[in-house]
């Protein structure tokens, strides 16, 4: 393998700006920000340079940095993909993955939008899922929901574990998909391409945009309460390869935090 075209890993940050440039008037040395760009910003080290249209916002000092540095990435994909979700209040909507960072993410918002949430997780991980607030929990290692009787407006696959295909008979004679990898084959954005000609069920394949609009959107929910990130466990910056193994497992319960000042 060859060398990696980029060394710094990192999308996201949360910190203090140290020094401005003499046409910046939105921030000032000494403010409290956190931000994204996952077009290589190149965030895992201790100082970066980020012009301020981009995506990057103050956070207010009641918000410590480790609960904004998880309110970042997997949140910008979880608000973007609900908000293609057509009037959801009421809507019945299966959120497979719950507890990852997206799924973590979106099951607060969908809440936030008055829809009825069923999250599919880990037995044991229910209880963090209720915490959340959904209304429903189905244990995966217990239950196949896509063996089960009922019936949903949306399937949202944080995960990318499940297709259409097997969903299928859990989706109402309109029901939409929605999920966050690309499926076997590259399926999903072939078939959300497609499905929309017909007049029944429909895959929608949301590619993130709009980074800046995605974080006055989190920094809202953080304010008004109705978003929590989920963290699983912070490391020391010195301990980043445990923290990479660890999050390849795929089996993180919402953000891991890498923490210069531990
Ligand atoms: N996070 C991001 O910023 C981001 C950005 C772009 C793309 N992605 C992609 O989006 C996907 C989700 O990422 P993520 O960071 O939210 O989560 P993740 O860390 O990849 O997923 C962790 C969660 O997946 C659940 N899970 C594992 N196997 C499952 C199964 N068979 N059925 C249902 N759930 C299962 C686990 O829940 P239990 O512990 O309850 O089993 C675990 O909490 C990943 O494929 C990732 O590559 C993520």
């Amino acid at each position: 393998m060859g060398k990696p075209r980029n060394p710094i890993t990192g999308s996201d940050f949360a910190g203090i700006v140290e020094s401005v440039g003499n046409e910046v008037s939105q921030f000032k040395p000494g403010d409290r920000v956190m931000g994204l760009n996952t077009d290589q910003l190149s965030s895992h080290c201790e100082y970066i340079v980020i012009g301020e249209d981009e995506a990057v916002v103050k956070i207010p000092d009641e918000l410590s940095f480790s609960v904004a540095a998880a309110s970042l990435e997997g949140a910008h994909y979880a608000y973007n993909f609900i908000k293609r979700i057509p009037d959801l209040p009421g809507k019945k909507v299966l959120v497979n993955g719950a507890t990852g960072a997206i799924g973590s993410a979106g099951l607060q918002f969908l809440k936030y939008h008055g829809a009825l949430v069923t999250a599919v997780c880990r037995a044991e991980h229910e209880d963090i899922v209720r915490d959340m607030g959904v209304d429903a929990v189905i244990a995966y290692d217990r239950v196949d929901f896509t063996q089960t009787d009922s019936k949903f407006d949306v399937v949202f696959d944080a995960v990318g574990k499940s297709t259409f295909g097997k969903c299928r008979r859990v989706l109402t004679q309109q029901g939409l998909y929605i999920s966050s990898e690309l499926g076997p084959k590259v399926q999903n954005p072939l078939l959300a391409l497609i499905t929309p000609l017909g007049k029944g069920q429909q895959v929608k394949f949301p590619v993130p945009t709009d980074t800046k609009r995605s974080l006055n959107y989190i920094m809202d929910r953080l304010k008004d309460g109705s978003f929590k990130p989920l963290i699983d466990r912070e490391y020391a910056f010195d301990d980043i390869r445990e923290a990479y193994r660890y999050v390849l497992q795929g089996e993180k319960v919402g953000n891991v935090i890498l923490n210069f000042q531990a």
